[in-house]
C-alpha cells in the first residue's frame, strides 16, 4: 500500500473514484483479464489506468512489466511485458526519456546500466528479490578463492554490485547455453543453487553454485506435484527452474516465464499447473480460454508490492528513481551485455 501522504497527493491530483462510464470506456483492456477480474473490479482499477496512460505520454515513459505483475498493470498499463531477458533486451531499444520499471530492483538496476541516460524509476523501491539478496561482492570473492580460475556466471537476480564482478550474467531463458559457453570445465553459478542444479544436469560442465534460493519456488515440493498428478493425470505441470531438480523431475516442461507462457500457448492442455508466481497463470488466463488452470501457486511479496496507485503515484512524483555509479555500471554492462550478445548469436544460429 502506498502511505498516506502518497495516497493523499495523488487523490488531491486524480479523479480516482470507482467509475462504471470510465470501465466500459476501456473494455477493450478489460477484455483481456475478463476471466480473472471482475467488472466491479475493474471499475476501481479503470479511472488509475487512465491516469497512468495519459501521464506517460506527458512524461514521455514506457513501462517495462514482468511476467509476475497482475493482470491490471500486465495488461492496463505496460508497454512491454517479458521474462528477465527479454525486459533487458527491451531496456535497451527504449528511445522515450523515462523507464518505469513494474518489477523488481534488480531488474530496475539492469535497465539503468543497460541505458544510463534514461531516467529509470521503480514505483516501491522496497521490491527486493531473496537471491539478489543472498549474495555480495565478498561472497562472488569467497566462490573464485574457492575454485581459482573457473568463471563466474551470476543469474540477473543479482544486485550491480555482483554483475559487476562476474564474468557473464544468465537469465532462466538462456542458463545452460551461457554455462555450456564457458572455456573452462568447472563454472560457477551464482546465486541459485536449484537453476545451477538444474543446469548441471543439462551440461557436461562441473557447476558449483552459491546457497542461494527463491523464497516462492523453492516451496513447491515433488511430493506435492505427484500427489497433484495422481488426483488429475490429465493436467500438465510446468515448473520455473527455481525450483528444485526434485520438481523439475515431475514436471512436463520447465522454462523462463516467457518458456512458459510459449509452451502453453504451443500445447494447450485442457489443464494446466503453471509451478510458479500466482499472477502468470492469470496474465494468459484469456489468451487461452480452452486451458483451465488450476491453483495452487505462491505469491513473490516482492513483485507483488508494485501496484497501479504505486505506479501512478511514481510518474506524478518521478520517484524513485534508481540509479547506479558509473564505475560498477560499467562492469556491470560488460557481464550482461556479454550474455545479450550470446544470446543474441546462439538464437541467430539455431534460427529463433
Ligand atoms: P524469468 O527470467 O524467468 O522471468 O524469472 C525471473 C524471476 O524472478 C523468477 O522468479
Ligand atoms: Fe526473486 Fe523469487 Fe520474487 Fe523472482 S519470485 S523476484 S526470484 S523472490
Amino acid at each position: 500500500m502506498l502511505d498516506l501522504a502518497g495516497r493523499t497527493l495523488i487523490e488531491k491530483s486524480y479523479d480516482l473514484s470507482p467509475s462504471v462510464e470510465l470501465a466500459e470506456a476501456t473494455r477493450d483492456i478489460y477484455q483481456r483479464m475478463k476471466r480473472v477480474v471482475s467488472f466491479a473490479d475493474w471499475a476501481i482499477y479503470a479511472p488509475y489506468v487512465v491516469a497512468i496512460n495519459d501521464l506517460k505520454k506527458r512524461r514521455d515513459a514506457v513501462i517495462l512489466a514482468h511476467n509476475y505483475m497482475t493482470p491490471e498493470i500486465y495488461h492496463g498499463v505496460a508497454d512491454v511485458v517479458g521474462d528477465s531477458l527479454q525486459l533487458a533486451i527491451e531496456a535497451t531499444k527504449v528511445e522515450a526519456q523515462v523507464i518505469v520499471q513494474c518489477g523488481v530492483h534488480f531488474m530496475a538496476e539492469t535497465s539503468k546500466i543497460l541505458n544510463p541516460s534514461k531516467t529509470v524509476l521503480i514505483p516501491d523501491p522496497g521490491a527486493g528479490c531473496s537471491l539478489a539478496e543472498s549474495i555480495d561482492a565478498a561472497g562472488i570473492a569467497e566462490m573464485k578463492a574457492r575454485y581459482p580460475g573457473a568463471p563466474v556466471v551470476s543469474y540477473v537476480n543479482t544486485t550491480a554490485e555482483v554483475k559487476a564482478v562476474s564474468d557473464i550474467c544468465c537469465t532462466s531463458a538462456n542458463a545452460v547455453d551461457i554455462v555450456n559457453a564457458q572455456d573452462s570445465d568447472v563454472v560457477i553459478m551464482t546465486p541459485d543453487r536449484f537453476l545451477a542444479q538444474n543446469v548441471a544436469r543439462k551440461t557436461d560442465k562441473t557447476v558449483v553454485w552459491w546457497e542461494g534460493s527463491c523464497i516462492v519456488h523453492e516451496l513447491y515440493t515433488a511430493e506435492d506435484l505427484r500427489e497433484y498428478r495422481a488426483h488429475d493425470p490429465e493436467i500438465a505441470i510446468i515448473a520455473h527452474p527455481e525450483c528444485t531438480p526434485e520438481v523439475v523431475a515431475e514436471a512436463d516442461y520447465t522454462g523462463s516465464t516467457s518458456g512458459i507462457v510459449e509452451w502453453v500457448h504451443a500445447h494447450k492442455p485442457k489443464k494446466a499447473m503453471l509451478v510458479t508466481e500466482c499472477s502468470m497463470a492469470s496474465n494468459i488466463a484469456d489468451e487461452l480460454p480452452e486451458v483451465e488452470f488450476s491453483k495452487p501457486c505462491n505469491m513473490c511479496p516482492h513483485m507483488k508490492k508494485i501496484s497501479l496507485e504505486k505506479i501512478l503515484h511514481s510518474l506524478h512524483t518521478m520517484t524513485t528513481e534508481v540509479n547506479v555509479a558509473p564505475g560498477v555500471a560499467a562492469d556491470a554492462r560488460r557481464a550482461v551485455e556479454r550474455m545479450i550478445d550470446l544470446s543474441r548469436s546462439q538464437a541467430g544460429r539455431a534460427g529463433r
